[in-house]
């Protein structure tokens, strides 16, 4: 089997594995990205099969598309108290349980819904897990008219951002919130903490892609041998 492959099927089965935890009546956010995807879909399985009934608060477009064709039904904030259950996908994880999110764009709304949850529950192939942040470039959204001045400060920063752009259009990458993504190449990041609060202070920032104290469990999926298993992270 090649890698590609693999990690699709590791993929699979840790959103599976997450779907499981889902009980009978729960209010549960539903992730964006490709390994989210598959816990959308066993969720939608088990309404059909099982008889279970959730209501879903998608965080993105996409997730809301997905969630709808397997016949899910969702709510928005202002329809519920709360969020049992959040599972979602991640770009980087270190041993801390902080993430780098945003890979599609959708971190705004994923750190509204994740952090509003009583339980993130991050789902993720080994190939996520680092010891420290930072290969995978930070996305931030960005108001489209701050954008060049919020990359000069990125820049002073000590980060070399870009702008995002579309595939199959030319130009940038428009969020679902009508705004710009900069991904930005940091050396490293020695404080997540600090680098979260500062690039979020930022006139015109939206929101960036560092996810610091937020996720309670990482389900990850792994090779073992010739076998893919589900380990836990606390
Ligand atoms: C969406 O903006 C991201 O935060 C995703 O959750 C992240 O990119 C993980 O995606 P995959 O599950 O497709 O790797």
């Amino acid at each position: 089997m090649d890698r590609k492959e693999l990690i699709r099927q590791m993929k699979q089965q840790v959103g599976i594995a997450a779907a499981q935890r889902v009980q009978d009546g729960m209010i549960v956010g539903l992730g964006t990205g490709s390994t989210a995807a598959f816990a959308i879909s066993e969720l939608g399985r088990r309404q059909r099969e099982e008889g279970l009934k959730i209501l879903g608060v998608p965080t993105s477009f996409s997730a809301a598309v997905q969630a709808k064709q397997e016949g899910l039904e969702l709510r928005t904030f202002d329809q519920i108290d709360q969020i049992d259950l959040a599972i979602d996908g991640a770009d980087e994880v270190d041993p801390h349980k902080n993430l780098i999110k945003g890979g599609g764009a959708a971190h705004t709304l994923e750190k509204i819904v994740d952090g509003w949850a009583d339980t993130f529950l991050v789902v993720v192939d080994e190939s996520k897990l680092v010891e420290h942040l930072g290969a995978f470039p930070l996305p931030v959204e960005v108001l489209p008219v701050a954008v060049y001045a919020v990359m000069e400060q990125l820049t002073k920063l000590g980060g070399i951002p870009q702008i995002r752009l579309g595939v199959k259009k030319d130009g940038p990458v428009i969020t679902d919130h009508g705004n710009f993504v900069l991904d930005v190449q940091f050396p490293n990041i020695p404080d997540p903490p600090k680098l979260e609060q500062t690039i979020n202070n930022l006139p015109g920032v939206l929101e960036n892609g560092l996810f610091v104290n937020l996720a309670d469990e990482i389900l990850i999926g792994r090779l073992q041998g010739e076998t893919i298993e589900i380990i836990s992270q606390v």
